[in-house]
């Protein structure tokens, strides 16, 4: 970008204002710190350089609405309270300086100054496009460690204990982290009682997600309630759950209570590993697995729900993985796409299912009572094998939203420090 002749600049030490930057410390990284080493501004921008040797230039109007000083912000509620549409567009500040405490200090035409932290503005800088043509990271809590068998079943991690999950923050905050970095998680040593499943989900989200199934249901094979296969003894391909749903639960948990029988083996499969495997093998597929909106339906006598999808949905800041929203039991009638789609969705559909049906992506392995499983159904795939006797279950949904809600909250920093796999894996 070329600067305009008129454009003032200021180095470092050319300080006129003394404006704190508090307002904005709070919100700035404790893991990195930036110093601002110039500042420049035209009539539309304000443009800094740090000392690392990045840039960005910002909106005028931008600064202005991000103003967080205690007349335009909120600090308890994290509400904006100066409403931008009283400002003109092509605002412009009357001065722009640094000031000592590493701050950005701009003047607006009614008097009003607005001090903005270097990290902060670092942090938020915006508009960098990289190559396919996404914004930059948005920032993840926790990475996700995608597995197929052969690594889960050599890192399979620890179960939880239920006793502390409910009465221990740290043992909480695990569980959180565990189940965000691997889609799943074990809680063992649960009562078999239909509230001792409701009370772990409570403590993951706030709240049950109560569905046409109820809120914390048991059910055995040996009456169909719902119109659904997962009420029979049969085989049950790898899936996730409530594709109906516009917005699937986020966690589903599943507890075995009771079986007297062979078979009823559960699986996992980790569907961002199979659509990361899918990208690497068969780029077209992938490409249009996330691209293409597939519908879904629920129907039983009275109740008829549709909700429609990306298969492979990436986050739309960052391009990564976001959410896996795979049924071929759920799909309604495919009357929604081209002509010239159809045969490339089939082909595509293949290829993601042949990679989770592949034994060497699967994670096989038997519920016992007291063993609750919590599944990420925004990630992680799960069926059954077919089974003899009766066998009962219980299970609940979570909302995504409340879960990730809590979890972002916590900004959970356990390090399951009694964990052995945890343990290998930080060194
Ligand atoms: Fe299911
Ligand atoms: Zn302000």
């Amino acid at each position: 970008m070329s600067l305009l002749s008129s454009s003032k600049k200021m180095q470092l030490g050319e300080q006129l204002g003394g404006n704190s930057s508090q307002q904005y410390k709070e919100k700035s990284s404790s893991t990195s710190y930036h110093v601002i080493s110039a500042v420049t501004s035209d009539s539309e921008t304000v443009w800094i350089s740090w000392t690392d040797g990045s840039s960005a230039k910002f909106h005028n109007i931008w600064l202005r609405d991000h103003c967080q000083c205690s007349q335009c912000y909120n600090s308890t509620t994290y509400q904006k309270e100066f409403n931008i549409l009283d400002v003109p567009l092509d605002i412009k500040p009357i001065d722009v300086s640094l000031n000592e405490q590493n701050s950005l200090s701009i003047k607006w035409p009614d008097s009003h100054v607005t001090a903005y932290d270097a990290t902060w503005l670092k942090q938020h800088s915006y508009g960098e496009h990289g190559a396919s043509g996404v914004t930059r990271q948005t920032g993840k809590e926790q990475k996700p460690f995608l597995w197929d068998k052969n690594t889960i079943e050599t890192k399979l991690p620890c179960p939880f204990e239920f006793n502390k999950v409910i009465s221990e923050e740290d043992e909480l905050n695990g569980l959180f982290r565990r189940i965000v970095k691997y889609g799943f998680a074990f809680v063992e040593e649960t009562p078999t009682t239909v509230d001792a499943i409701e009370e772990v989900a409570i403590r993951l989200g706030g709240f049950v997600k109560e569905t046409h199934y109820g809120k914390v249901w048991e059910f055995s094979n040996e009456f169909l309630e719902h119109a659904d296969t997962a009420y029979t003894s049969d085989y049950l391909r790898g899936h996730t759950d409530s594709t109906y749903f516009s917005h699937p639960a986020g966690l589903q948990m599943l507890h075995c209570v009771e079986h007297e029988g062979t078979g009823g083996l559960n699986l996992l499969v980790d569907g961002f590993f199979a659509a990361e495997k899918l990208k690497q093998d068969d780029k077209a597929s992938f490409d249009f697995l996330t691209s293409t909106i597939i519908p879904f339906q629920y129907k039983s006598e009275n109740l008829h729900l549709k909700a429609h999808g990306p298969m492979i949905e990436l986050d739309p800041f960052d391009a990564s993985l976001s959410q896996i929203r795979f049924n071929t039991y759920d799909m309604a009638t495919l009357d929604c796409m081209k002509y010239e789609d159809i045969a490339q969705f089939y082909k595509a559909l293949r290829a993601y299912c042949c990679i989770t049906c592949a034994p060497e992506n699967q994670l096989w392995f038997k519920l016992v009572p007291g063993l609750v499983l919590i599944m990420g159904n925004w990630r992680v795939l799960h069926g059954r094998s077919s089974f003899t006797g009766k066998r009962t279950m219980q299970g609940c949904y979570v909302n995504g939203d409340d879960f990730f809600g809590k979890y972002r909250a916590k900004a959970v920093t356990h390090k399951d420090s009694n964990c052995r796999i945890i343990q290998e894996e930080q060194n």
